[in-house]
């Protein structure tokens, strides 16, 4: 390069009138308008304005015509106020332009296959395709500096609070979080296969063995599992754990993080303590263990009311021990039967009965089912709905968990829907108490609800043998808007008491002692009490810059079957390379 940059091109300003500088970037457009050419500079800083005047630049002039979108540019020249028809305030180097005097072409450049611009209405596969022209659109420049905002304060902030950053193996063996693993075969080990983690969780416990006391690390994590807008196969997690503290105190360090990354970065500063509920309060009042309480519609039990009225399909449910629950979807009774019939066959597709409806009007109700309730029901009805005329009440009578997760669901389907979600308001809230267990109705056996190393409940304990089912956790979750964004729970650290576990969820002796041997082993030599936490990176990010999918705040991401259409991963590979890995693979589609 024979010019010397010496400013970003979207930091030049009034104050630099007159003075003489150098830029560098992409040409953004072009406009030509008679003997004036007016070039758009645009890098990351920003977009400037050159000006080319015919008369005075004559043959700089005839190359500036040559110059095409996306072009590489470097020039030099002075910096002019623009007159004041062409003042354009909604660009921050709107007040000047740049006259040029020397000019170097760096490069020329295909013509793009989408504008490189915000807010194009492209497909995002061809966004995907050709992601290095994605990233150079201004709003994703932007989220590729947040995320850095984000991965820089984060350190600083645990740095400062005394956490160790300590890298763990991405070659290891199956880490137990729920998903399918990624392997990797062993070239001189045949038949044997590294698995990429889900989570460093056992090394991060294996540290705390090691005295370590405070670790995190920002790290990549894999899981093979079916991808939805907010999950990536290869995703990064801020994760962390902690010797010898309570389930509180590792609550409190974790929004101390909280409120540091959010007053930093957004400038928003973050009521503390958060709320707080029991998994067994998020279920009952939102049918959902990630509760958005950015709105209303709680759900309210009615299976009293719905027990002594004379309507069948309420009567059935409640004598075989199922539950009747309502929402209230405020000020929306003017739902049509055709949008009433078709959340109705919605709520069916999501696996139950049907729907029954209720509007409340001046002077009663405006149901098919009314004729099922005594005058005293239906009131009593309309108290515990907190029903105004004009509401729409909306009621599902199944099993119990299956009454909440339906009303839950249509919860969240109806706030989208009527857009009740209001913009621009950050909502967190610790879910805890988990059940310790969840019971596998098809494997008919008793899987974790986090992972095998969350502790119960201390007085929860001698329900390990009795009720497992009935057994809290110390697992937390913590919710922002409706979506899960940290996850984490105080461990076992005890070897009779993880052996316990581990049995309860049906491991035999020699597959633990295959699998954990080298953990249970440990905890033979001091493990002091732990518990950590794991955020989700990519989701809070999402969250944080307003983005509707996980995709927006990956530089790299994969698509929802897994594959980058930038470099076509995965893909075949040689028979050489198999024969080296001694595999052999009998079908490809
Ligand atoms: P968990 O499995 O809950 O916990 O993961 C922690 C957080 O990681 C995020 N997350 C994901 N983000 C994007 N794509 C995915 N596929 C994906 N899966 C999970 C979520 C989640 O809350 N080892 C434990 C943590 C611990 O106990 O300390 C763990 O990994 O935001
Ligand atoms: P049916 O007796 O099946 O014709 O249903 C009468 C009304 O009750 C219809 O509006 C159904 O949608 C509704 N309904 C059926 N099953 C349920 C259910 N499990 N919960 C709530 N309403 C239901």
């Amino acid at each position: 390069m024979r010019l010397q940059r010496t400013y970003g091109c979207g930091n030049i300003n009034r104050e630099n009138i007159g003075e003489k500088v150098v830029l560098a970037g992409w040409v953004q457009g072009r406009r030509d308008h008679g003997g004036l050419l007016f070039v758009d500079l645009r890098d990351r800083s920003g977009l400037v304005q050159l000006v080319f005047d015919q008369e005075r630049q004559g043959a700089l002039f005839t190359e500036a015509e040559k110059l095409r979108s996306e072009y590489v540019l470097a020039v030099r020249g002075t910096v002019i106020a623009r007159s004041p028809e062409t003042l354009n305030l909604k660009l921050a180097t709107g007040e000047v332009e740049i006259s040029v005097e020397d000019m170097e072409l760096l490069n020329s450049a295909r013509v793009p296959p989408f504008y490189i611009e915000d807010g194009i209405d492209t497909d995002e596969n061809l966004r995907l395709r050709y992601r290095y022209l994605d990233l150079r659109r201004p709003e994703m420049q932007e989220m590729l500096l947040l995320r850095h905002r984000l991965l820089m304060a984060t350190r600083r902030c645990l740095d400062e609070r005394g956490f160790w950053e300590i890298d763990t193996p991405m070659l290891t063996r199956s880490t137990p979080e729920g998903a399918r693993d990624y392997l990797v075969p062993s070239r001189v080990s045949p038949g044997y296969f590294y698995a990429l983690p889900q989570s460093p969780q056992l090394f991060k416990q294996l540290l705390m063995v090691g005295g370590v006391e405070r670790y995190f690390q920002i790290t990549r994590c894999f899981r093979d599992e079916d991808l939805r807008a907010d999950r990536q196969p290869e995703f990064t997690q801020i994760d962390m754990e902690l010797s010898f503290c309570s389930r509180d105190e590792i609550i409190t360090e974790v929004e101390a993080l909280l409120s540091d990354l959010l007053q930093s970065i957004l400038g928003q500063k973050l009521e503390t303590p958060l709320p707080a509920i029991s998994y067994e309060e998020a279920m009952e009042r939102y049918g959902s263990d990630k509760p958005d309480t950015r709105y209303g519609m709680e759900l309210r039990d009615i299976s009293e009311i719905a027990g002594e009225c004379n309507f069948k399909v309420f009567n059935q449910v409640i004598s075989s021990g199922g539950a009747v629950k309502g929402i209230n979807v405020q000020g929306q009774g003017n739902f049509s039967r055709k949008e009433l019939d078709d959340l109705t066959t919605l709520v069916q597709s999501w696996g139950t009965g049907g729907l029954a409806w209720m509007i409340v009007t001046e002077d009663g109700f405006k149901t098919p089912i009314a004729k099922y309730f005594a005058g005293e029901q239906l009131d009593s009805l309309r108290k515990h709905m907190d029903g105004q005329s004009g509401d729409l009440l909306l009621f599902v009578a199944d099993e119990k968990v299956n009454t909440q997760k339906i009303l839950g669901q249509l919860r969240v389907h109806l706030a989208r829907q009527l857009d009740l979600v209001p913009e621009g308001e950050h909502h967190f809230l610790w879910v805890l108490d988990f059940p310790l267990f969840i019971y596998d109705q098809e494997e008919k056996r008793y899987t974790s609800n986090h992972h095998p190393f969350t502790a119960p409940c201390d007085e929860d304990i001698p329900l390990l043998q009795t009720d497992p089912l009935k057994v809290r956790s110390l697992a937390y979750d913590l919710v922002y808007n409706g979506v899960e964004i940290a996850g984490g729970s105080i461990r076992i650290h005890d070897k009779e008491m993880q052996e316990t576990v581990f049995k309860l969820l049906g491991l035999a002796q020699e597959e633990l002692d295959e699998k954990f041997g080298f953990l249970l082993e440990a905890f033979k030599y001091g493990a002091p009490p732990h518990g950590g936490i794991a955020f989700g990176l990519d989701r809070l990010l999402m969250l944080m810059g307003g983005r509707k999918s996980i995709r927006d705040v990956i530089p790299f991401p994969k698509t929802a079957a897994g594959s980058c259409l930038l470099t076509g991963a995965p893909a075949p590979v040689s028979p050489g390379q198999l024969k080296d890995l001694h595999i052999y693979t009998v079908s490809r589609k």
